[in-house]
């Protein structure tokens, strides 16, 4: 059969508030053009982030069911701390309430003023939590993982004649770990190979420099890696995910991506004296390392979320749901970061409109008329979330200008992404009408959180 159906039945909705156009159109108003400030329930179609706004299964409800909420030793823990070392093969985990606090945790730790941390890309928290400590977030992306139209299997690569250089010419001790983010978020959500992971595990090694994955989005890596990669089709996905952990010496994990849980997350790594000075502060920071700033049933909810994540049907239609949706925007002439990644979809906004200058958020101005046209939320990736003013007070504007569609798992059947389709189609007819936008607050930092507009 050609039709890939949604593998699941829905047995508990929440209903869709349907609003008009008008309606939407007061809702972005009173938000000052901002949709972070619109309530969750204006909106119709929520794709502003596929993390922790996954539908839970009946077994994983049923699991919450049997969580320990003891302080110390909770059965939930041990459930928890077995699923994720017999996928990961880590000898030690510490559970945390979301992946930053892995970040933070991790880095707090092995971290100081100088370092050079280097990636395919860092997300932004990952980034950000390597630079309070002063330290420096270093991107070395393979080139073909900046061209939107450019379709390489693996987009997500490190390069690695730059990684080989930077480990020669740079410091042992200023590099206290090599890292690898998949699926490359922040580059349209595009894998990584595991040609490339052994690679990057075999030269941080001959550096004596340790190796560690942001490993958020792993199942839907290996799912790229079993049909792209020859020598790995005949194997399944938790081989192949086991495969991946297997050349790293430790991972940070958000759980609300990659295990269907709705908060939650864990270290997991083998160095015993760095795990008792990272299991130090997280007892200062998130809690008692068998709860780890979670309740019991969470650490049950992510135990049975990772047996569900590596199921091939689930990741069929999980891609399949992603590439319709990139697919029915590239027929109706919008252009996307191709090939369509693992969570989301990435609108190269300037394709759309060409017209508005930089300085008006043209990525920000799309967000925002497609809010209008169909209540669906998105998010800007570009000049909002990254731009900066340079010393002369110009701006300096990111390489892209992107808006984001990110699929929350299992929550959406085909008929929501028709109609996100269709408004699509409706928004190139006024694409001409649509004007820029300008601050008329401008917060220090982080600015797309909390940021007002107004229209050009
Ligand atoms: N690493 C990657 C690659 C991520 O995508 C995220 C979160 C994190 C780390 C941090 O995890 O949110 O649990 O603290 N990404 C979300 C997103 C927020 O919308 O892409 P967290």
């Amino acid at each position: 059969m050609k039709t890939i159906i949604e593998p699941f039945r829905i047995k508990s909705l929440e209903p869709i508030k349907m609003t008009d156009r008008p309606y939407r159109e007061k809702a972005l108003r009173k938000a000052h053009y901002n949709l972070f400030a619109i309530p969750a329930e204006d909106v119709m179609i929520d794709l502003l982030t596929d993390s922790g706004t996954s539908s839970m299964s009946n077994a994983q409800w049923a699991a919450i069911m049997m969580g320990d909420e003891s302080y110390a030793g909770a059965s939930s823990f041990f459930r928890f701390e077995s699923a994720v070392k017999e996928l990961t093969g880590f000898k030690y985990i510490l559970p945390v309430h979301q992946g930053r606090a892995a970040e933070k945790i991790l880095f707090t730790t092995i971290a100081k003023k100088g370092d050079i941390i280097p990636n395919n890309s860092h997300f932004d928290t990952t980034r950000a939590n390597v630079e309070v400590r002063e330290a420096e977030a270093r991107d070395l992306l393979v080139p073909e993982g900046r061209d939107p139209r450019n379709k390489s299997p693996f987009k997500g690569n490190i390069d690695i004649n730059k990684l080989s250089e930077f480990l020669k010419s740079t410091p042992r001790e200023r590099i206290p770990l090599v890292m690898l983010t998949v699926t490359n978020n922040s580059g349209g959500g595009q894998p990584v190979s595991m040609a490339n992971i052994r690679e990057t595990s075999k030269l941080a090694h001959q550096h004596g420099v340790p190796f560690f994955l942001d490993a958020c989005r792993f199942a839907e890596n290996a799912y790229f890696i079993k049909l792209r990669e020859p020598g790995y089709e005949n194997k399944s996905v938790f081989e192949i995910a086991h495969e991946m952990f297997s050349y790293a010496d430790g991972c940070t994990m958000s759980a609300k991506k990659d295990a269907f849980a709705n908060i939650g997350g864990w270290i997991g790594a083998n160095d015993e004296g760095l795990v008792s000075n990272m299991r130090n502060l997280l007892i200062l920071t998130e809690g008692f390392p068998t709860y780890g700033g979670l309740a019991g049933r969470d650490l049950d909810a992510i135990a049975q979320g990772l047996k569900e994540i590596v199921d091939e049907d689930y990741l069929k239609y999980r891609f399949a749901s992603t590439r319709y949706l990139g697919e029915g925007l590239l027929k109706r002439g919008i252009q996307i970061v191709e090939p369509p990644g693992g969570h989301a979809i990435y609108v190269d906004a300037l394709s759309v409109l060409p017209n508005i200058p930089r300085d008006q958020f043209p990525g920000h101005a799309l967000a925002c008329a497609l809010y209008e046209v169909g209540g669906i939320r998105g998010c800007e990736i570009g000049t909002v979330m990254f731009g900066k003013k340079g010393p002369d007070g110009k701006n300096i504007f990111p390489a892209l200008e992107l808006v984001r569609l990110a699929i929350p798992r299992r929550v959406y059947t085909q008929s929501h992404v028709d109609y996100v389709l269709e408004c699509a189609e409706e928004l190139m007819k006024e694409c001409n009408k649509i004007r820029g936008l300008r601050f008329t607050y401008e917060p220090p930092a982080l600015r797309h959180f909390t940021a007002k507009f107004e229209r050009v």
